[in-house]
């Protein structure tokens, strides 16, 4: 059991038929598992989007049984560097697969992150193997990449997944484990993920362990925030100029789901642009909060700033309007 411990592992796809979305880029995948070959892979996107599980899927589609010799995954921003990267990737591509299959696959992780000068020598050495070992570079940003490795390359993007995809996706999920997700812990779910589904399956596991059923409340706790609707009430108050009433309730949402003023704060800085107020209002808000901000990491009282931030904002909308 211990093997499955994370639910974003035990529910990994195994073959390319079992991702959701990303159609066009399981669609292109499929090819190469079709024509038994394929070309050197960026995989770029967010975090959390399919890019690992597409490789171990193709991986899996590709070489069947024998994908445990055939498949190796390192990750670039590895401290030891390239030379791990050069060394590694000659033992495993030196001795060649005997499948009908012609070739290995080595998945190379936050490829973004490696120097041009390890670029270059990782360019060097993907020209050398191409016969026998083709390479998935992972990535945020493809353009962090170098162009003579960009053009050896067969560009995926994978895009954040669907609200609607992340909300199927917990909920088969919740079935499968005998969990009950109430319909706003999902809502609260997707929000948190935006679109990282990696996240998304963490945050429902570590919320279960909070109570018999996953709510709103325990999604958010789990993650150290506050409610989003708390936090524009909060503000909504601020701005009409109930001060005592807005103090009250900073007060109690710190205490309530154990934050910091610097978390609080920043969901208040998120919160104040979903708000329907005047752009020029915005702006202002947004400059005394960023003021406040600086004045606590400064080491300012956190109960003197927060009542200065909560009554600039009355004042300031007022003028604002
Ligand atoms: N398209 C997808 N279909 C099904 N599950 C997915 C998909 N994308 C991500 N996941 C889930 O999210 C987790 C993280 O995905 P991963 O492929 O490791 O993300 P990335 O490499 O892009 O950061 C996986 O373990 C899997 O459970
Ligand atoms: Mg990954």
């Amino acid at each position: 059991m211990a093997k499955h411990a994370m639910w974003s592992e035990k529910y990994r796809p195994r073959s390319l038929s079992e991702m959701r979305n990303q159609a066009e880029i399981v669609g292109r995948l499929k090819v190469f598992v079709e024509a038994k070959s394929m070309t050197h892979c960026m995989f770029a996107g967010p975090p959390g989007t399919g890019k690992t599980t597409a490789a171990l899927s193709l991986a899996h589609d590709l070489f069947g049984e024998r994908y445990v010799d055939a498949f190796m995954e390192l990750n670039a921003s590895d401290a030891r560097g390239i030379d791990v990267i050069r060394t590694t990737v000659k033992e495993f591509a030196r001795i060649a697969t005997i499948s009908e299959v012609p070739f290995k696959i080595l998945v190379l992780d936050e490829a973004d992150n490696m120097t041009s000068d390890a670029q270059q020598a990782l360019r060097r050495t993907m020209e050398r193997y191409t016969e026998t070992c083709r390479f998935i570079l992972c990535c945020n940003y493809s353009g962090r990449i170098i162009e003579p490795i960009q053009s050896r390359c067969a560009l995926f993007r994978f895009t954040p997944l669907k609200s609607q995809d992340v909300a199927d996706y917990l909920n088969h999920i919740a079935k499968t484990e005998g969990v009950e997700v109430e319909a706003s812990g999902v809502v609260a779910l997707v929000d948190i993920a935006e679109g990282d589904l990696r996240k998304a399956i963490n945050t429902l596991q570590a919320a279960t362990s909070l109570g018999k059923s996953v709510s709103e409340e325990s999604v958010y706790k789990v993650v150290g925030r506050a409610k989003p609707k708390d936090v524009r009430e909060l503000l909504d108050l601020a701005v009409k100029g109930e001060f005592m009433k807005a103090r009250q309730m900073l007060r109690s949402l710190l205490v309530e789901y154990g934050l910091s003023g610097s978390d609080i704060i920043k969901q208040m800085h998120s919160e104040i642009f979903k708000m329907e107020i005047p752009e020029k209002t915005k702006i202002v808000l947004a400059d005394a909060i960023g003021e406040i901000d600086f004045r606590l990491t400064e080491g300012g009282d956190e109960e003197v700033q927060f009542s200065a931030l909560l009554a600039r904002l009355g004042i300031m909308a007022g003028q604002g309007k």
